[in-house]
């Protein structure tokens, strides 16, 4: 099931970064921030429930065209079961039906396991962003074009 986040979510949403994503980088997303983004209306954190517990999420900031993805984690006791997956499909068809043609994300370089994930639910390599993370890892930047502006003009009314 796919919810979205409270803010009694935030402190395992914070671990669950700090130990799948952010491991060997500075804690950035703390308890404190992922709450901010709770709370922003520009902005939505959404959760994936498994046995009756938080098993992933994701945080995605929303501009006029283009959506990003911050942060994406499973559980790794609830991995390869389609969450990422579901949480992907939930934010596409949000996207699509408020006219966002294109979801972008960063991952760390090496962590091919999530680029592969990516690559499966349709994302593209689109660039490299040297010494992102820190100065110490380059980010692969990926992005999953939602809407073809010419073939939507082509439909009709
Ligand atoms: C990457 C991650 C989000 C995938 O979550 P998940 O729920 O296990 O993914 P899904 O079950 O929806 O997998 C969908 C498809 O992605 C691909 N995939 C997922 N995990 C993969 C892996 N470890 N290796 C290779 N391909 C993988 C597969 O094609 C998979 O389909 P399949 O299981 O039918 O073969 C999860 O491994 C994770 O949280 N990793 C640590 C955090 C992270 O890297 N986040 C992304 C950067 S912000």
């Amino acid at each position: 099931m796919i919810r979205l986040a409270k803010s009694v979510d935030a402190t395992t949403i914070a671990q669950l970064s700090r130990s799948q994503i952010e491991n060997g980088l500075p804690w950035r997303w703390k308890p404190g921030r992922v709450q901010h983004y709770i709370r922003d209306t520009g902005s939505t954190v959404i959760v994936s429930e498994s046995e009756n517990r938080l098993s992933g999420f994701a945080i995605t900031s929303f501009a006029e065209t283009s959506a990003h993805i911050s942060l994406l984690a499973v559980d790794p006791v609830f991995r390869r079961q389609g969450i990422a997956t579901l949480l992907i499909r939930w934010l596409t068809q949000s996207c699509r039906v408020a006219g966002i043609g294109c979801i972008r994300l960063e991952v760390r370089a090496t962590n091919i396991d999530a680029i592969d994930c990516y690559l499966s639910l349709g994302f593209r390599k689109v660039g490299v962003r040297k010494g992102y993370y820190d100065g110490r890892e380059d980010a692969q930047l990926m992005a999953l074009v939602l809407i073809n502006p010419d073939i939507e003009a082509q439909r009709p009314t």
